[in-house]
């Protein structure tokens, strides 16, 4: 079935954590790296987080430059991307800056048997996509947001969400910008979590495309082996 071409943005300490173990957000990257990612969202049809970090970050996932957002407008697009929420139980705070903040359309991607009167109410401000049992079935999900349109999806976190993207073999990039601190923590939030990988055969395999120097740390992408991922 045809899906989005997938983008995966991460920033993580020079240990590898993306916030602290209670969940706590943290400044890994600097002003550069923050127009680079403000550019990447402008270049997506969506932009698509987990529950757990719009409940930690409580993120708005809007075009932050007026620059960005007048190139969108003169290309005849919204001024932001399309966005998303993959949330199984309809858990997405009616106050949330995603739902707030910024005109455009939203997406709230639920489980089939997430509550029916939740849903109702997500749906006068977004979109509900069901599908799932217990977890949003991320290829279904995928496929229906292809249906809308949307050809780029830029996936910003967090850890869950992204390791059940690998998992599926639904991710083609992967940006990893590494900042110059320290976090620790053997529970904070890593680039892939969930139950992991065991088995060499379900390790997706990258090819290294760029290392550039910036802020005071590196940025790394990453493209997916095709031929490799599960
Ligand atoms: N440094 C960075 O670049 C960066 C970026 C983003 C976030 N973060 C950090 O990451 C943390 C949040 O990450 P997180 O791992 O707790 O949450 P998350 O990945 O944002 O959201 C995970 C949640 O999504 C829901 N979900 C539904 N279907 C799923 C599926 N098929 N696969 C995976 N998840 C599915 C699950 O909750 P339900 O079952 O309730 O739906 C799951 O717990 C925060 O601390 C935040 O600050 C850091």
């Amino acid at each position: 079935m045809p899906r989005p071409h997938v983008v995966v943005n991460l920033a993580m300490s020079a240990d590898g954590k993306l916030s602290t173990r209670e969940r706590r957000q943290v400044k890994i990257s600097g002003k550069e790296d923050f127009s680079r990612v403000d550019r990447l969202k402008a270049e997506s049809d969506a932009v698509m987080v987990g529950i757990g970090t719009v409940l930690a970050d409580d993120p708005s996932l809007t075009v932050k430059s007026p620059e960005l957002i007048a190139a969108r407008r003169a290309r005849g697009l919204a001024d932001h991307p399309v966005r998303v929420v993959v949330d199984c139980r309809a858990r997405t705070p009616p106050g949330s800056s995603v739902l707030r903040k910024g005109p455009g359309p939203r997406v709230i991607a639920c489980c089939s048997d997430a509550d029916d009167e939740r849903c109702r109410a997500l749906s006068e401000v977004a979109t509900v996509i069901r599908s799932g049992e217990g977890q949003v079935d991320l290829e279904a999900l995928l496929s229906a947001l292809y249906q809308m349109g949307i050809r780029r999806l830029m996936v910003e976190g967090g850890g869950r969400l992204i390791g059940g993207l690998f998992a599926r073999g639904l991710v083609d990039e992967f940006f990893t910008f590494i900042g110059n601190i320290v976090i620790g923590g053997e529970t904070a939030p890593t680039p892939a979590d969930g139950p992991g990988f065991t088995r060499e055969e379900s390790f997706t395999r990258l090819t290294l495309f760029s290392v550039e120097r910036m802020d005071h740390g590196v940025l790394l992408r990453w493209l997916v082996d095709r031929n490799t991922a599960e």
